[in-house]
């Protein structure tokens, strides 16, 4: 429905029965049924306001992850929408051109929800993406790559599903699967022209990270990091992408024979899915050599530094993934940034922690006081933190006042505790 500037849409959370691994069923709960949901068009300018349903029988919560909305709308992991229940979420989007993503955010149990199934994409445009020379339509094709295990009946098999608080023994690393899905199938197959694509790679995996690669080889020309376009393209042989993480690439087909067959790898684990050239493609323009214009945020301009520490931490006689030594409080809030300002956050860790901030986006500053690496170019809202590593991202709190978060985007961490309040006054 549309009305004046606002879109309308209606989401219903459901159990539906479908074909994942061939020949078996597998019950998802999905938005609108499906896994991954269905992908959202949205447009710089036009409020979108979506009406969750909730059919199944637990609670939930949604949230946009790259959204700017005002906190009642963000998916608050105690902001629930019981079974039976609905809740309208207002998106203003008064954003650049991203590749977001949605998912649940149910406290405690975000990623066995999300697991289930209940994750999907959004795509949002603006005039300056629009007048770019960037392949369109279907060549512009999202990406949700996520691991997942099944048993024997096709179900999915989820370890600790009555999560209770505190490290699980044994998943440490959070949870992984076997199986690689691409928009929820097993290592497709895709046909390809023989032209250039823009791939919307989303890690929506609970824990994986990957680094991806095309074999027999060929670059990954990056445009877009978390949350728009970048600045000018940049290639990569290999890309890192963490849970959370998107990256917007462009890979040229045209340079295999039609006839070839090319794998998306993951470097750190195995192959992801294939493009197979099954012919001539229209001729493409080359990529330009500026694609968005946007503020690079200066050291100097960040008001306030803050220090978070990742860890896992005793607490009560039990480890616990804590940020700055506490487990999630609802009630408490680790920062009072002001609207408008910028600030510099130092992330340290003691592992793998893909630290993400709800609306608030951020440019990465440096790497163990080096300069940042090249996939860390943009604005993002999504940073790989590695073992012993402090990252340093400069904030802009822009947009609304009001309490969001900050979190470790590996769920299991996530639904540990690792996850932060701030407080945007
Ligand atoms: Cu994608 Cu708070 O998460
Ligand atoms: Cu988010
Ligand atoms: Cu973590």
């Amino acid at each position: 429905r549309v009305e004046g500037d606002t879109d309308f849409y209606a989401l219903t959370q459901r159990v539906a029965d479908v074909e994942i691994l061939p020949g078996v069923r597998t019950q998802v709960w999905g938005y609108d049924g499906s896994f991954p949901g269905p992908t959202f068009h949205l447009r710089q300018g036009r409020r979108a306001v979506v009406e969750v349903r909730n059919s199944l029988p637990v609670p939930t919560s949604m949230h946009l992850h790259g959204g700017v909305m005002p906190p009642d709308s963000d998916g608050y992991p105690t902001d629930l929408v019981k079974p039976s229940g609905a809740k309208q979420y207002t998106y203003p989007m008064r954003q650049r051109a991203a590749t977001l993503w949605y998912h649940d955010h149910r406290m405690d149990y975000t990623a066995p929800q999300v697991w289930r199934g209940l994750a999907g994409m959004c795509l949002v445009s603006d005039a300056e993406e629009e007048n770019l020379p960037l392949p369109k339509e279907q060549y512009d094709v999202p990406l949700l790559l996520c691991d997942r295990a099944f048993d024997e009946d096709g179900s999915f098999l989820y370890p600790s599903l009555e999560s209770g608080p505190g490290v699980q023994p044994g998943y440490d690393n959070g949870v992984l699967g076997d199986v690689i899905l691409v928009n929820g199938a097993p290592w497709p197959v895709m046909d390809v022209d023989a032209t250039r694509y823009r791939l919307r790679l989303v890690n929506g995996s609970n824990a994986r990270r990957y680094e991806l690669a095309l074999e027999p080889g060929g670059q990954l020309t990056q445009i877009g990091s978390d949350v728009g376009l970048l600045d000018r393209p940049r290639t990569h042989e290999s890309l890192i992408i963490t849970p959370g993480e998107r990256f917007d690439v462009v890979v040229d087909f045209s340079q295999y024979p039609v006839g070839s067959e090319i794998t998306l790898t993951n470097r750190l684990d195995g192959p992801v899915m294939r493009f197979r050239v099954v012919r001539r493609g229209p001729s493409s323009d080359p990529l330009p050599e500026r694609l968005a214009s946007w503020e690079k945020l200066m050291p100097e301009s960040a008001v306030e530094t803050r220090t978070f520490d990742f860890r896992a931490t005793p607490h009560h006689g039990m480890r616990m993934w804590t940020i700055n030594g506490e487990p999630f409080n609802p009630d408490t809030s680790l920062a009072s940034p002001r609207l408008g300002t910028v600030e510099r956050w130092r992330l340290s860790s003691d592992f793998h922690h893909p630290v993400h901030l709800h609306l608030a986006h951020f440019q990465v500053l440096a790497r163990n006081g080096r300069a940042p690496e090249e996939r860390d170019a943009g604005w993002k809202d999504t940073v790989d933190v590695r073992p012993y590593e402090v990252v340093e991202v400069l904030a802009r709190f822009e947009g609304y006042r009001g309490r969001y978060m900050m979190h470790c985007h590996n769920l299991e961490h996530e639904d540990m505790a690792m996850m932060a309040n701030f407080d945007i006054s």
